[in-house]
């Protein structure tokens, strides 16, 4: 074990000796003579990270350990894979796609529950040089159409269903709905049948998987550049279309590979557990390809926190199957916290096997820190990063040296990660002062090189505000003792239950009902989930409507079009938004308003008494 300050020195000021090391923990076809180069990294290398995530491990002699445990207490099966078993189905059901014309460079979405196949399937586009697009369960038939339209699939992966505590979600006729409202049309669907609800197949376009994969054979492995995209994954922005983000190959293996030692100190052979879906990025990094690259053990859990059965749900796991290291959102402890508030389900499963509990997805509250310490008596370990960088930006750093925890702080930033805060005026904030959240360019391996078919978008969004360096859509400070503290999105994303959703986009879908002139959707303060959208809306002069059924009808518009993920139950009737002069509505002064926090009236506020407004049309909530 070094020093963190001198592996952070060093990844700063000497990254093309400290990246080139971390490479050396990847399989090469042709290794990278140069580290970064044109803005991409190891741009002359050549590999395969299905390779370097299965077939090497089998070669190495790891064949017979369990590469993953699928737990599904809502089904009621675990079911344990050895590398050389997953290697075998990842390679029949690259088999299959080869079969149906999927070629390296060619888009697959995957639309699929938390099951054995979601993974088969992306390592099997890996192992092609296909480019998967996994589209999280709980998103409505809508946003799959938009993610088909821009993705354009040559193939769609989909189940029959995927299975919630208190229902079974059909996903075929999300999927038919998805592909009647998009223009692009895949050459084929292959549908996962599952019991529970068996699909009616679309004849000349749907495949049964089980039929398809029994006639496929095994396929290699195809070597691709280190810069060829091996996924993209689209995550909401401020407006209505998602951004696609693109992960390349070479970067994304050589970082995330070394993250697992370093970041989260775990060892192959290693039970490594990351209580997320397969749909968010967590899933992608920390549940199929970080884990299988370091050659660990992950478990697939079909489940949740509590009710699948109870609030002990996820110390059984831990218990059953020797998880060192434990990956979730802070809002899946409060879940725990909320109906097993004194501990007595943790205390019925032994959890001495538990090294570390890890949280990221949200802001982890001091309260729900110290709950999960003292209940675990193991380090709680908040770490923060996006989408977009696919990794750790801030984390104590176990694998390397683990600094002492401040709650409410994500710790120090990772090597790679120069964390800037900046002021307005693009200034470096000092200590304890609030500003932007950037990262001082070049962003490291495995952090998104562009978005989808959308380099504008990628330098407008990301790259413009401040030149040089990269905004992370957050605010917060660095403390003097450089700790960083993140204290929530400058943006008009908002973080439900750790799922990160757009209000704009929910103000499109508002927008849209035919009594609404004008409406506002900003995130609230909430126990449970974090934050929960809340919307403000303006009828139309004329409109009379009863409230409780317009906002029903505004919660079912938005079910139907976003998916329920969006948890949306809350639309508030007001006679006008708070907006500045020149028409800018005041979303952050509602929040605040919104959270019962201390506001002072802008200068610039076109008209003050809509505040109160806003006030009391919250309170009577
Ligand atoms: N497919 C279909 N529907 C889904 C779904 C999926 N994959 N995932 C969630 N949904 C539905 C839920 O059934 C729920 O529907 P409902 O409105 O009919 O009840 C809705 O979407 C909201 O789901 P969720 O946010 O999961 O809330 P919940 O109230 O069911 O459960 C928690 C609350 C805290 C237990 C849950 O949010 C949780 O486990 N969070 C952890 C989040 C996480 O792992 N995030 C990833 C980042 S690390
Ligand atoms: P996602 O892209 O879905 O992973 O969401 C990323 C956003 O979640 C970040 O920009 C933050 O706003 C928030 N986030 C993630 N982890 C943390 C954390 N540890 N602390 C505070 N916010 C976090």
């Amino acid at each position: 074990m070094g020093s963190y300050g001198e592996a952070y020195r060093r990844s700063i000021q000497q990254p093309d000796e400290f990246w080139a090391e971390a490479a050396r923990g990847i399989d090469w076809d042709v290794a990278p003579a140069t580290v970064a180069g044109d803005g991409r990294w190891f741009p002359d290398g050549w590999l395969n990270t299905c390779h370097n995530a299965l077939d090497r491990h089998v070669a190495a002699g790891r064949g017979g350990q369990a590469a993953l445990i699928y737990d599904s207490p809502v089904t009621g099966t675990v079911r344990t894979y050895t590398y050389a078993e997953l290697l075998d189905e990842v390679a029949r059901t690259a088999g299959m796609l080869r079969d149906l014309g999927v070629r390296a460079g060619d888009t697959v979405v995957i639309y699929m529950p938390m099951v054995p196949e979601a993974v088969v399937a992306m390592l099997a586009c890996a192992r092609l040089g296909a480019v998967h697009s996994v589209v999280f369960g709980g998103f409505a038939a809508r946003e799959l159409a938009v993610r088909i339209d821009h993705a354009r699939p040559k193939v769609v992966l989909s189940a029959s269903c995927g299975i919630e505590p208190t229902r079974v979600v059909e996903y075929k006729p999300l999927l038919d709905a998805a592909l009647e409202e998009a223009g692009h049309r895949p050459d084929r669907c292959v549908i996962l049948q599952r019991p529970q609800s068996v699909a009616r197949l679309t004849e000349g376009r749907d495949l049964d998987w089980a039929q398809a994969v029994r006639g496929a054979g095994p396929v290699a492995c195809v070597s691709v550049a280190a810069t060829d995209p091996l996924y993209i994954l689209y995550t909401s922005g401020t407006t209505g279309s998602p951004k696609g983000v693109v992960r390349d190959n070479g970067g994304h293996a050589v970082a995330l590979h070394w993250s697992m030692s370093n970041v989260y100190g775990a060892a192959p052979g290693e039970v490594y557990w990351a209580a997320s879906d397969v749909g968010w990025v967590v899933g992608h990094s920390y549940i199929v390809y970080a884990p299988l690259l370091a050659g660990c053990t992950t478990v697939l859990y079909e489940g949740k926190p509590v009710g699948t059965p109870d609030p002990g749900a996820f110390w059984r796991v831990v218990s059953a199957h020797g998880v060192r290291t434990l990956f979730t959102a802070p809002t899946a402890i409060r879940a725990i916290k909320k109906e097993d508030p004194s501990g007595n389900f943790a205390r019925k499963w032994d959890l001495s096997g538990l090294r570390y509990l890890f949280l990221a997805g949200e802001r982890l509250d001091p309260d729900t820190y110290h709950w999960a310490s003292d209940l675990l008596g193991i380090p709680v370990i908040d770490h923060w990063w996006q989408t977009e960088t696919g990794w750790p930006i801030a984390a104590d750093c176990v694998g390397i040296e683990p600094l002492p925890l401040k709650p409410g702080s994500p710790t120090k930033p990772v090597p790679g990660w120069d964390v800037r805060i900046l002021d307005a005026d693009g200034k470096d904030c000092p200590p304890g002062v609030e500003g932007a959240v950037t990262v001082k360019l070049p962003l490291p391996p495995g952090a998104l090189p562009t978005l989808y078919r959308d380099e504008a978008r990628f330098a407008r969004s990301y790259l413009e505000r401040y030149p040089g360096h990269y905004l992370t859509g957050d605010g917060g400070h660095l403390d003097a003792d450089g700790y960083l503290y993140v204290m929530g999105r400058i943006d008009d994303v908002i973080n439900v239950a750790g799922h990160r959703l757009s209000t704009g986009s929910m103000e499109e879908i508002l927008a849209s009902h035919p009594d609404v002139a004008e409406c506002a959707v900003i995130g609230v303060a909430d126990e449970l989930k974090g934050q929960l959208p809340v919307g403000f809306v303006v009828l139309k002069a004329g409109a009379e409507r009863d409230p409780g059924e317009l906002e029903r009808e505004l919660a079912a518009l938005v079910r139907e079009r976003i998916g329920p993920v969006a948890a949306f139950r809350r639309a508030v009737v007001v006679s006008r938004l708070p907006k500045t002069r020149s028409g800018k509505i005041l979303r952050a002064t509602m929040r605040d308003i919104a959270d019962g926090n201390p506001y002072t009236t802008p200068s610039t506020i076109e008209d003050p008494a809509a505040l109160p407004e806003i006030a009391e049309a919250v309170q009577g909530k």
